[in-house]
């Protein structure tokens, strides 16, 4: 019964963090767009440009004040909720499946020692610690230069990248990249980006001219959140591939990766704003290279070095010594109530089917069985390889 709670809980929290995050960064993605659409009048000085658009069989007219209209508007948007439910939601995610689950999800092989109390202490600290750190960067001397402080922060990055893939298991810490710089992004927009702006609408309202710092920030903080956001996505989708969290350089494909998105956002941005330079034509390539890169990077693993014949009789025992404890129609592991993932091996047919998700999880990656819970060594996981590699016959 919890098993099937658990399952419904997880699942319907990632519906909603889903949906908050594609109405978050659709939105994100829709000013940009409508920033770099807008087109010139001549007429009126207030207005910074217009954009003529045509969606769902109507036409619409979005307008650009220089600064702001005279006399506010009584029903006035604010694009926040959006932002807030996707950390609100994905926290929520983080905590049923690694903090609820700490023992078999958040602690790796790297911290096998570590209570679940200790590991969920360390997740929770290490995101508070980040955003603060990001803030100090930001508000210092370093964040008067646009590059330098992209440097400071891509370091920031880098250093917690190794910090997690070296601390939780390879999932967890794939996540926690992610969760960490979808922590930054929310607090840009929770800390500064909306009350910067509520200080300008306030000083407007007050017939004041509005300190031009508070844009200055604001838009500053937006221009990372437009950076990272290729990068989040990645790293929460790469949950479901080994071949990026699994292998033993992780921490070099999760930079790998922001590295590709960032690039990749450049070249996105200046195309839109029709502003192309050498820099933003080099920047589309190098992204494409960055990838190549980490596909080189994760391959490097490959080859179990095991060439005898495996029979699968010996196969067969290496996963009944270390998985059929948890992936059977009848788990005897203790907090198992089903297979997990609905990945059983209980008859030769059941093995033959998942031989290509074994390799991944098992030979190309350690990241099975969980946790290596059960201590399996490099010489079973590469005679495993070779059975599947051999064609997986199960007779
Ligand atoms: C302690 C329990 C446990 C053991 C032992 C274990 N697994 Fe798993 N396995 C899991 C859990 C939990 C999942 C689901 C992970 C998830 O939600 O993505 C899983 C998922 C899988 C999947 C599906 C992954 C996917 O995303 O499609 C495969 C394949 C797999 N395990 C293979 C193995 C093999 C092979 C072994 C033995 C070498 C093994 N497991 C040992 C708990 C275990």
């Amino acid at each position: 019964m919890t098993a099937l709670l658990f399952d419904w809980a997880s699942l319907l929290v990632r519906w909603a963090h889903v949906m908050f995050g594609i109405m978050w960064i659709g939105t994100s993605f829709y000013f940009i767009w409508l920033d770099a659409s807008l087109r010139k009048r001549k007429d009126d000085p207030d207005i910074a440009g217009e954009s003529w658009q045509v969606h769902g069989g109507g036409f619409y007219l979005a307008e650009k004040y220089v600064v702001a209209p005279e006399k506010l508007p009584a029903e006035l948007h604010w694009f926040k909720y959006e932002a807030y439910f996707t950390w609100i939601t994905g926290f929520l995610l983080l905590a049923i499946i690694y903090y609820w689950g700490a023992e078999t999800f958040l602690i790796g092989s790297a911290s096998q020692d570590m209570s679940a109390e200790m590991a969920v202490g360390v997740s929770l600290v290490s995101l508070a610690v980040g955003w603060i750190v990001y803030d100090l960067v930001c508000r210092s001397p370093l964040g008067n230069n646009t590059t330098t402080l992209a440097v400071c922060v891509f370091l920031m990055i880098v250093v917690a990248s190794y910090f997690f893939t070296h601390i939780f298991s390879g999932r967890a810490a794939f996540l926690h990249v992610g969760v960490f710089i979808g922590t930054i992004m929310t607090a840009n927009v929770f800390f500064i980006i909306i009350p910067n702006q509520k200080e300008t609408v306030a000083a407007l309202l007050a017939g004041k001219i509005p300190d031009a710092q508070f844009g200055i920030q604001a838009k500053q903080r937006s221009l990372h959140n437009n950076y990272l956001t290729l990068p989040v996505v990645f790293m929460m989708i790469s949950n479901h591939y080994p071949i990026t969290y699994g292998h033993p350089s992780s921490w070099l494909i999760a930079v790998g990766v922001v590295v590709a998105g960032g690039l990749l956002r450049h070249f996105i941005n200046q195309h839109d704003a029709n502003e192309l330079d050498w820099k933003g034509k080099v920047a589309l390539p190098a992204s494409a290279l960055a990838v190549v890169a980490l596909i080189v990077v994760s391959a490097s693993r490959l080859g179990t070095g095991y060439s005898e014949p495996v029979e699968f009789a010996e196969a067969r025992q290496i996963m009944n010594k270390h998985c059929i404890s948890c992936h059977s129609a009848t788990p005897t592991q203790e907090g198992f109530e089903d297979a997990p993932a609905g990945v059983m091996f209980d008859t030769p047919r059941d093995v033959r089917k998942y031989a290509a998700q074994i390799n991944a999880q098992v030979v190309l990656t350690d990241t099975m069985p969980l946790g290596n819970l059960t201590e399996m060594t490099k010489e079973e996981r590469d005679k495993l390889g070779a059975w599947v590699a051999q064609g997986a016959e199960i007779n």
